[in-house]
């Protein structure tokens, strides 16, 4: 099976103070984009479950070991488990094959998004039938940015990542621009340097809400907001360059995603998206014209 693994943006990020499992609770508006990973995805009959991303702490195995160690769990409640049998769990492998677009440690979520597809995907090889609410909450299992991206569409993400909710917009998709200023940003190092926000302080992440909800382009474009922003330029400036760079070339509501280091902002129209990364290309930036991915 083929499967695109789509990437995402934060639109807003607050960030509240320690939760006692160490993590920082937090209130986002995640938005998948059309940068994507590429996943074809093959279930094997010797149990082995592989990937081919060549990285230690990979979240496709991650993924595809969390949810079979779940499948006894789940097949109490799964009443017709077609003809696996009963030690489906233990044979049941899958190896998987990425073609990797998304920059890692960029603040985008790819390894978070190629988890995500891996248990969108199994869901239907492994004839599961889980809501995806459900394997939203296996999800968080695997990484905090997880839950948000099975559901996909724009999402109201709460806690630590586990609390996920589908903002069900209907408006139409929007052009941004991306830029990787090519640092590694390491979200651990940003969060402890984060200073959290007063518990009853105001949330940028309801303003972005009423604004999307209202589908009103120029508050959206105002709302956006990141509070690992001001602690991941003080540990890299050259993410403070790509935002100016991203400025001066015309997009508008320039942010951070996620914990660093990529950037993006909006453009107008899918002509000015283009017009504005090419000019950074040019300059030397790596940049790409995205779309967002409500459906
Ligand atoms: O989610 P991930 O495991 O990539 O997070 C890496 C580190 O970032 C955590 O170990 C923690 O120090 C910090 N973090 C946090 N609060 C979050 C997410 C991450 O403090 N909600």
């Amino acid at each position: 099976m083929k499967i695109e693994a789509y990437a995402k943006v934060n639109f807003t990020l607050d960030v509240y103070g320690t939760r006692p499992d160490g993590y920082h609770a937090l209130r986002s508006v995640v938005m998948p984009i059309s940068l994507a990973d590429t996943l074809e995805i093959e279930t094997t009959a010797d149990g082995s479950i592989t990937s081919d991303t060549g990285y230690d702490d990979d979240l496709c195995v991650k993924a595809a070991r969390v949810l079979r160690s779940q499948i006894s769990n789940l097949k109490s409640q799964i009443s017709d488990f077609g003809a696996q049998g009963s030690d489906f769990g233990a044979q049941v492998g899958v190896s998987i094959h990425v073609t990797k677009r998304i920059p890692a440690g960029g603040g985008l979520g790819g390894g978070s998004a190629d988890a995500a597809a891996v248990l969108r995907a199994l869901n239907e090889l492994w004839e599961l039938e889980l809501p995806l609410p459900e394997l939203a909450e296996i999800g968080a299992q695997v990484g905090s940015d997880v839950p948000a991206l099975v559901l996909g569409g724009a999402v109201l993400m709460e806690g630590r990542g586990e609390r996920v909710q589908d903002l069900r917009l209907k408006t139409g998709d929007l052009n941004l621009v991306l830029v990787n200023p090519g640092v590694h940003s390491s979200t651990r190092e940003v969060y402890a340097a984060c200073r959290a926000r007063e518990k009853d302080a105001s949330s940028p992440t309801d303003a972005m809400v009423a604004a999307m909800k209202a589908g009103d382009f120029a508050q959206i474009v105002a709302a956006t907001s990141n509070d690992l922003q001001a602690p991941a330029v003080k540990l890299h400036p050259e993410i403070a360059d790509a935002l100016t760079s991203l400025r001066t070339a015309g997009a508008t509501g320039v942010t951070m995603s996620g914990s660093g280091s990529c950037v993006f902002g909006f453009a107008p129209d899918s002509a000015t998206a283009e017009r504005i990364s090419a000019d950074l290309n040019f300059r030397g930036l790596q940049s790409w014209p995205v779309t967002t991915r409500l459906s």
